[in-house]
């Protein structure tokens, strides 16, 4: 079965008492349940990590790579704006990624318009909430189809 490494970056283990308005009211537990069994139905292994550390971050990305994981769905958080470091462990492990963000950083304040990320991921996805992971799911399981 296909493997798919969903990486959640800091902060965002306090969905759903980390403004609401913004980031919706679902638990980090809740989306990572969603993307279990949304992945199920579409025949992939998806696994989820998340971390508050830059580094760590970087570890779990070099070892999607040992274990051969064939995409990775990515929301940075706030590592979006300013991480050279994970740009580069993720070039460097040539996994196809999608970008992923809850809320639509091209709405916000400008320092949320830089993307260390975008012009590397295969496709960005931004504003839809939790839904935006299930939407990249479907993405990869389609991808999958036609290669
Ligand atoms: C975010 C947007 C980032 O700018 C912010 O730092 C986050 C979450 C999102 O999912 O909308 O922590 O990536």
């Amino acid at each position: 079965m296909p493997q798919v490494l969903i990486l959640h970056g800091p902060n965002l283990n306090l969905l759903g008492t980390r403004e609401p308005d913004v980031y919706g009211q679902q638990t980090l537990a809740d989306i990572d349940a969603d993307c279990l069994s949304h992945g199920q139905a579409l025949g992939l292994d998806v696994v989820s990590f998340q971390s508050n550390s830059e580094g760590s971050l970087v570890d779990r990305v070099q070892q999607a790579a040992a274990d051969g994981a064939d995409w990775i769905v990515i929301n940075p958080a706030a590592y979006t704006h300013t991480s050279v470091a994970l740009r580069d462990a993720l070039l460097g492990t040539a996994i196809p990624f999608i970008e992923v963000h809850l809320s639509n950083v091209h709405a916000r304040e400008e320092f949320r318009q830089t993307s260390y990320f975008s012009d590397r991921a295969v496709g960005v996805i931004c504003g839809f909430g939790a839904q935006g992971y299930r939407m990249a799911l479907d993405v990869v399981a389609a991808q999958l189809k036609t290669d």
